[in-house]
């Protein structure tokens, strides 16, 4: 078996929306900045990372699924989703893989409704409120994880 290095870094929806929304909530980073930082912070660890985002519940669900045999680990920020998307549980579930949730925020702190996650109990560890170190920390995790 070959290097098992290989991460799917999830966003859900309303995060292709970063560099629009409020940076002293989300930092001042967009989309396409935080994905390309992610994606050097994988390379120093020696991760190679795969990126996907859509604001579709269902195709998120449907990537889940099609992750079998093309994924070692997940890094997954669902957005708003994580607070009561029960069929993204139920598909991060099926998946068997290892799992790290992340959010930019700090949505422990923020509205009563933010510090639900439908997803905690699968994922080895959750990140908040690190803004964009927070992904570092979580694929150093998955790389402890995958050894
Ligand atoms: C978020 C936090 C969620 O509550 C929110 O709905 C988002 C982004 C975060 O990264 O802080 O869209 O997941």
């Amino acid at each position: 078996m070959g290097a098992r290095n290989r991460i799917e870094v999830m966003h859900g929806v309303n995060l292709d929306q970063l560099g629009r929304r409020d940076p002293a909530v989300y930092g001042d980073l967009d989309f396409d900045a935080l994905e390309r930082a992610i994606g050097e912070f994988a390379h120093d660890l020696g991760l190679q990372a795969r990126f996907f985002q859509t604001n579709e519940e269902h195709e998120f669900i449907g990537h889940l699924h099609r992750l079998d045999g093309l994924a070692d680990a997940i890094v997954l920020n669902p957005g708003a989703w994580t607070h009561y998307a029960w069929s993204i549980h139920d598909a991060l579930q099926i998946t068997g893989l290892p799992a790290v949730e992340v959010h930019l925020s700090d949505v422990q702190n923020r509205e009563p409704w933010r510090s639900v996650s439908v997803i905690a109990d699968l994922c080895l560890q959750t990140i908040t409120g690190r803004g964009v170190d927070g992904y570092r920390d979580a694929l150093a995790r998955l790389a402890q994880e995958l050894g």
